[in-house]
């Protein structure tokens, strides 16, 4: 069964417990992006909110790190109560460095990749992950278009996952909404991450259940 990722990205920030409360009957995780103005053009919540979200849901928090110099915000993260951290292979010089750090730190790996970064950049350090972030739009902004060429770079990675009998989850990030989370999950994706399906929504709690419902509908 694959899980839903809520990403608070487009929730109305004014009222962030609440939304999460929304969703949090669906979600499997919470998908915090983190940005900072320099890897991707645009500045995102910073570290502190998860703490605060840390205090209003059990939910995993799971951090995803658009930022040139990851590894400087975990100690921040690990101390809030973020579950998982995953960052840019774009934006390491050693991605094995970033993960150890990571699992040291007491959580959870994640490598992520753009959509132009091909699947066999995550290849050696699979072993070590627990989740590789596909791209499926380009990193910054919720709201945009799904890109269908990364479909094959997620059959390259869950082919290699399975050849090596790891329990590596692919988690779809970027325009992951009703018709383009079947093409995900039949391409091997376990994770939907999304934002603007979900807490644009009229009815957020119904877009996450019906999410919810479509992931769990792969064996
Ligand atoms: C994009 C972020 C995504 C974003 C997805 O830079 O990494 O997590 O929240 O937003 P939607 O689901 O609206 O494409
Ligand atoms: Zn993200």
């Amino acid at each position: 069964m694959a899980k839903l990722a809520a990403s608070i990205l487009s929730a109305d920030m004014a009222h962030l417990a609440d939304q999460v409360k929304l969703v949090e009957p669906y979600a499997d995780s919470l998908h915090i992006d983190v940005m900072d103005g320099h890897f991707v053009p645009t500045i995102g919540v910073g570290p502190d909110v998860v703490p605060a979200l840390r205090r209003v849901t059990d939910l995993l928090l799971h951090c995803h790190l658009m930022a040139e110099d990851p590894v400087r915000y975990f100690d921040v993260l690990a101390d809030g109560g973020a579950g998982m951290v995953t960052s840019h292979v774009e934006a390491l010089e050693d991605p094995g460095w970033a993960v150890s750090e990571a699992t040291g730190h007491g959580m959870r790996a994640g490598l992520a990749l753009n959509p132009e970064t091909p699947a066999d950049a995550a290849f050696p350090f699979l072993d070590e992950l627990s989740d590789v972030i596909v791209m499926s739009v380009h990193p910054g902004w919720a709201g945009q278009a799904f890109l269908p060429e990364v479909l094959p770079k997620v059959r390259a990675l869950r082919a290699e996952i399975d050849r090596r009998g790891l329990p590596v989850d692919i988690e779809m990030d970027g325009g992951i909404n009703e018709e383009t989370a079947p093409r995900c999950l039949e391409a091997g994706a376990t994770v939907l991450a999304a934002a603007s399906s979900i807490f644009k929504a009229p009815d957020p709690a119904a877009a996450a259940k019906w999410l919810a419902e479509i992931a769990s509908s792969v064996p």
